[in-house]
């Protein structure tokens, strides 16, 4: 079965995204962390942006030793620098600098190429963006074993321009072409339309990987990027819990679980291991304070509660019934709780706070009669069922779930 590679860009798209900016030693944590979960790549940062943002790319870079790190970096009109009279590269050598203790380092650079951002927001001409691409690349290429550039913008670009842009990029040197949604106004079909293309002009693309980035303006992030697999990409840049600019970016959890519950249709897998999704879900809520909302896919805190008497009958004939994947295989917490009468309130609050609830006093207190309730009955008390208890008493209360959005 065909690999599709997972470029995480949670501690970058994820992290300029307002409420998720983290310290350095977050930063590292959470990168150990989605190493750990099998990501491809992990995109550290944008060194150029602040200080903070190369401290926190250097770190990375010198702490992740199995994948690759990327950095970002625009690729600018040439400046030319009198003294030493050639271009200077400020963006890309930032870059270079985050990336210098990495074991497997990406340069990533980016020039948007549709006409909208040439002509209102970098007052390039088409001609001008083509030079500095090649020139851009170049650089990079000549400091960094593996470049990636980025065409922003370009699933609103001009396709022919897009695929000269491109092929410019390729013969600079650049080995890995993302295409980006940049917006999130792509359809499925238009999107994988454009990879087709992309690949026509590039003679079937030999030695390249594509890319798809895709925001979630339109609720579409997911399926443009399974639209774009299917086009022929082999790398998708996603980011944990779907944070991101504006309505984030496609969900990483999403697409793995996708790729895992209908590989048989799909026909391709990735290298997550999807049992670590829920621990890496609740680890960057529990850094930024930023909670998933209880319906979300994969790690919401509904994303295994069922509520309906018809559901919960068919629950617990059969999990099949109204489950297409158990909460333990994406790494919800097994747990058998035996509660006595007199004990174990702080143990039920724990295990509510796994599940991504914080109970207030009257809201633990229902939940432990039922708890003791259920365990009186039946000894034990599943995960499962401790999910229908919760979201049952929190509906009932009126609460949110989760660590709260504050
Ligand atoms: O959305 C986008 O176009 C980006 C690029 C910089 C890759 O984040
Ligand atoms: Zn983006």
């Amino acid at each position: 079965m065909e690999i599709v590679r997972i470029f995480d860009t949670t501690l970058r798209d994820g992290e300029q995204s307002p409420g998720f900016s983290m310290t350095v030693a977050e930063k590292i944590r959470m990168a150990r962390q989605i190493e750990s979960l099998g990501a491809d790549v992990i995109e550290a940062g944008f060194p150029i942006a602040s200080r903070g943002d190369l401290e926190g790319t250097r770190a990375v870079a010198r702490e992740i030793r199995s994948c690759t790190v990327a950095a970002l970096a625009r690729a600018r009109r040439d400046d030319i620098d009198a003294a030493l009279a050639r271009a200077r590269r400020d963006d890309i050598d930032a870059a270079l600098d985050g990336l210098s203790g990495a074991a497997h380092p990406r340069l990533h650079t980016f020039l948007a190429t549709s006409d909208l951002h040439l002509h209102h927001k970098l007052r390039m001409t088409r001609e001008e963006a083509l030079e500095a691409i090649s020139s851009n690349v170049r650089y990079a290429r000549e400091r960094c074993a593996e470049v990636e550039f980025s065409a922003e913008d370009a699933s609103r670009t001009d396709i022919d321009y897009l695929c000269e842009a491109v092929g410019r990029a390729v013969r600079a040197g650049a080995t890995i072409i993302n295409l980006p949604d940049t917006v999130g106004y792509s359809v499925p079909e238009e999107y994988a339309a454009m990879f087709q293309k992309v690949i026509e002009y590039l003679d079937g693309a030999e030695g390249i990987t594509l890319s798809a980035h895709c925001h979630d303006d339109l609720g579409l992030g997911v399926a443009n990027s399974l639209a774009a697999i299917r086009a022929g990409v082999r790398q998708l840049e996603l980011t944990i819990n779907g944070i991101g600019e504006r309505a984030g970016n496609a969900a990483l959890e999403e697409v793995a679980v996708l790729l895992h519950v209908r590989k048989a249709t799909i026909g391709m897998t990735t290298n997550i291991h999807i049992d670590k999704l829920y621990a890496t879900s609740r680890m960057l809520t529990e850094i930024t304070g930023v909670a998933v909302p209880p319906n979300k896919a994969v790690v919401g805190a509904n994303a295994f509660a069922h509520e309906a008497g018809i559901h919960q009958d068919g629950i617990l004939k059969n999990p099949l019934t109204y489950e297409i994947i158990s909460p333990e295989a994406v790494g919800v917490p097994k747990r058998q709780l035996v509660l006595g009468k007199h004990s174990g309130r702080n143990a039920l609050r724990a295990a509510l706070a796994e599940l991504g609830y914080e109970p207030n006093a009257e809201e633990l207190d229902e939940c432990y009669r039922r708890v003791v309730a259920l365990a009186d009955e039946s000894k034990t008390v599943p995960t499962r069922a401790l999910l229908t208890i919760a979201h049952q008493v929190f509906r009932k209360h009126g609460s949110h779930t989760a660590v709260a959005a504050e």
